[in-house]
């Protein structure tokens, strides 16, 4: 369906790429959920949300971008959710023209349906001017999805619980670093890799300095992620050994993987060497958003 032409009432909002910088799975929960630990990160990049407003409550989904082709705008969709799910919260009949463009490889540990979720959230809100308790958010946003109400705030945040409970946790050093983000073209499901973690708990996530996170932090689910895709074992070696790398790990249940460097250009050293020996691997050069 063809969108309003760009006027006064079209809003924009970006759907952050969500990076689990840490992730630590501590127990499984009688719900089937698991009690985590997670220093979520976001990138200064992600998905690009554009609205206006209809006055016919209807709520139309337009997709595209270059990944775009990976997904249906149908009721399932997290943007249509996170719409209708606010639009029952006002109890009325607010429409909205949405575009999503996709710019986050799909199914991919940073977060993209939860990210565009959150997002929609926020620029709905906006468009309909909505008011709503900051609690009553986190609510409808859990109800998405874990990791959407950490989405919401796209900050440097600590996460526990399966997701929903959160504190604004910088860290020094952290916000702004070059973070390179590297896909290696599969898809995993979340609920597969969190069905294949072993059980063991491993400890917390001691998330006092980027030296602690480096040297204690892990991602427990690259384990079982590695298992149902053996190439994210490839793509963290691919990663490893760069000048001016700090950090190199898995985010969320993958697969993507993300590296942290010392400077811009070391960064755009290491993306070189990587796409050149991966033509068909996913690559963004970005930031950590800084809040
Ligand atoms: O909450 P969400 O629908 O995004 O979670 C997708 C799946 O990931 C869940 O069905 C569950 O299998 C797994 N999950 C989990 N523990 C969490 C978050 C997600 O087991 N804390």
């Amino acid at each position: 369906m063809p969108h309003p032409d760009l006027d006064a009432g079209l809003m924009i909002e970006t759907a952050y790429a969500k990076v689990n910088v840490a992730l630590h799975v501590r127990a499984r929960r009688d719900d089937g959920y698991h009690a985590l630990e997670s220093l979520f990160v976001f990138a200064e990049h992600g998905d690009r949300l554009t609205a206006v407003a209809t006055d016919d409550g209807a709520i139309d989904l337009v997709i595209d971008g270059p990944f775009g082709s990976g997904l249906e705008a149908g009721p399932d969709n997290l943007v249509m959710k996170a719409a209708r799910a606010l639009q029952a919260y006002l109890g009325d009949q607010r429409g909205a023209a949405i575009r999503l463009t996709k710019i986050l490889p799909v199914a991919s540990g940073i977060g993209g349906g939860s990210a565009d979720a959150a997002a929609t959230l926020r620029l709905l809100a906006r468009l309909w001017d909505v008011r709503i308790e900051a609690e009553e958010l986190a609510g409808l946003a859990l109800d998405l999805g874990s990791d959407v109400p950490a989405c919401v705030a796209s900050v440097t945040q600590m996460v526990t619980g399966r997701g929903e409970r959160l504190r604004p946790h910088p860290v020094e050093g952290l916000d702004g670093m070059a973070m390179l983000l590297v896909n290696p073209g599969v898809g995993v499901s979340t609920a597969q890799v969190f069905n294949g973690w072993d059980r063991a708990d491993r400890g917390p996530l001691d998330a006092t300095s980027l030296k602690t996170l480096v040297a204690q932090g892990r991602n427990d689910l690259e384990a079982p992620a590695i298992a149902a895709a053996p190439v994210i074992a490839q793509l963290l070696g691919a990663l490893e050994g760069h000048d001016g790398l700090v950090l190199a790990r898995m985010s969320g249940s993958g697969a993507t993987c993300f590296a942290l460097f010392d400077s811009d250009a070391a960064m755009a050293d290491a993306a070189m060497a990587v796409q050149a020996a991966h033509r068909d691997w996913w690559i963004m050069e970005t930031r950590i958003r800084t809040a």
